[in-house]
């Protein structure tokens, strides 16, 4: 570029492109490090998702996160920047801060009263490093050069010394995620792995929606197993279909196409528990039986669609055969259907596949043979299971982004 506009423009040493968990974590970690920072953002507010996030409570971290709690083509990736940045360091963070924060399943830490208390330790801590931040502000162009990269911008043009990419992934639109972090990444060169909506809600065909649409809001523990991965957790009955954590958490895991089983009664071995109760109660029938261990109306879905697929019950235990109890069984511990597919990013909580790592380091986040370009959170190929994984990715990946400037 000619120097003359070159020189009319805003310069920084380091340009943050979404002001998102990542966007927001790096800026102020660079800050800190004496770099001159701009994050800019063509939201209305920063951290939105972070507003929404954990029904507002923003499940911020989890203490037992392990590389095992993330998907990725490449499993490595991720170890070294979450070894130096722990969910610890994020508690001590968020402790210097005030945050009060509970505990609600084993390790997985959300606000005690708000999702805008960690919105505010991330705009805080921005300005507190120096970092400047300017929403409604569009990216237009980016041109690598020699010693950084120049932005066309609605702001004007930025010379910057580098450019951290922190867009995120494609779910929920509405909050302002879009597809820019893969046009980069192309534009870069890079390989962008095919993208689908994860921890998201699934969809039945109208056979089953038929069955449990009038069950809408009813919750209960299963096992669900899809893709050669089983999660016990609650399962939420909704109007559209099946959501609730283990759903979600089992989503990830699930292709277009494929069958899903559910143990309606995850905590019995049904086959074992029906002939001793026919044993010891042998005039009492199914329904009742079930009635007993499942949330009744439930039981009672449950009951006349085992009538639908399967030839008439006697009305007794007594009368049901050994190879009967085992059909009952299977058909409940091993309910198997086909999704009709997922919501989709409409109401995914992450975007599984992105901007592949091989090409970027795992230590400082810039792509390979262009130091001045980096990605971080959730834009590249790294998904964490439900449970505060996704956001400890986007704080472990930006601190140790913007601790190498
Ligand atoms: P993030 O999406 O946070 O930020 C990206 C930023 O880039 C946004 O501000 C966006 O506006 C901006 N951007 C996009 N396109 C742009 C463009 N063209 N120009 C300029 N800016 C652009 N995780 C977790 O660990 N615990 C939880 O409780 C939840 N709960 C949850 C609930 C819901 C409803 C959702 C949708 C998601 C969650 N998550 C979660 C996931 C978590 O929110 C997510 O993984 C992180 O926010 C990812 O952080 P990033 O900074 O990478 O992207």
């Amino acid at each position: 570029m000619p120097s003359q506009s070159v020189s009319s423009s805003l310069t920084a040493d380091v340009v943050v492109l979404g002001a998102g968990a990542a966007g927001l974590m790096c800026a102020a970690t660079a800050g800190y490090q004496g770099a001159r920072v701009l994050v800019i953002d063509h939201a209305k507010k920063p951290a939105g998702k972070v507003l929404m996030s954990g029904g507002g409570r923003c499940n911020f971290t989890n203490l037992n996160t392990t590389p095992a709690h993330y998907l990725s083509r490449n499993p490595h990736f991720c170890k070294s920047a979450l070894k130096r940045y722990t969910p610890q360091d994020f508690v001590e963070l968020v402790e210097r801060h005030g945050v009060e924060y509970v505990e609600k399943n084993p390790g997985q830490l959300f606000c005690a009263e708000s999702s805008k208390e960690i919105q505010r330790v991330l705009l805080t801590e921005l300005e507190w490093s120096g970092a400047q931040l300017h929403l409604r502000t569009q990216l237009e162009a980016v041109q690598p050069r020699a010693d950084g990269v120049l932005l066309h911008t609605s702001l004007g043009q930025i010379d910057a010394g580098a450019l951290v990419i922190a867009t995120g992934g494609l779910s929920i639109p509405t909050m302002g995620a879009t597809g820019i972090g893969y046009t980069l990444a192309r534009q870069f060169g890079l390989e962008v792995l095919p993208t689908r909506a994860g921890l998201v809600p699934l969809t039945l065909h109208p056979e089953h929606k038929h069955l449990f649409a009038p069950l809408s809001g009813l919750s209960c523990p299963v096992a669900i197993h899809a893709g050669g991965h089983t999660f016990t957790d609650d399962l939420l009955l909704t109007h559209r279909g099946l959501s609730g954590p283990a759903v979600l958490q089992v989503s990830n895991f699930w292709q277009e196409g494929q069958e899903v089983s559910i143990n309606w009664l995850p905590d019995l071995c049904v086959s074992t528990a029906l002939r001793q109760e026919r044993q010891q109660a042998a005039k009492a029938g199914l329904a009742a039986w079930l009635g007993r261990h499942l949330p009744k109306r439930l039981a009672a879905t449950l009951y006349e669609e085992i009538t639908l697929h399967h030839d008439p019950l006697p009305a007794r235990l007594a009368d049901l055969s050994n190879e009967r109890i085992d059909q009952l069984a299977n058909h409940l511990q091993n309910w198997v259907f086909k999704p009709a597919g997922s919501e989709g990013y409409r109401t995914a909580e992450v975007t599984l596949g992105g901007v592949a790592t091989e090409q970027i380091s795992s230590q400082n986040f810039a792509v390979q043979g262009l130091e001045a370009v980096r990605f971080i959170g959730e834009v590249l190929d790294v998904t964490g299971q439900l449970g505060g994984f996704n956001f400890q990715w986007a704080w472990a990946s930006a601190v140790a982004c913007g601790r190498s400037f």
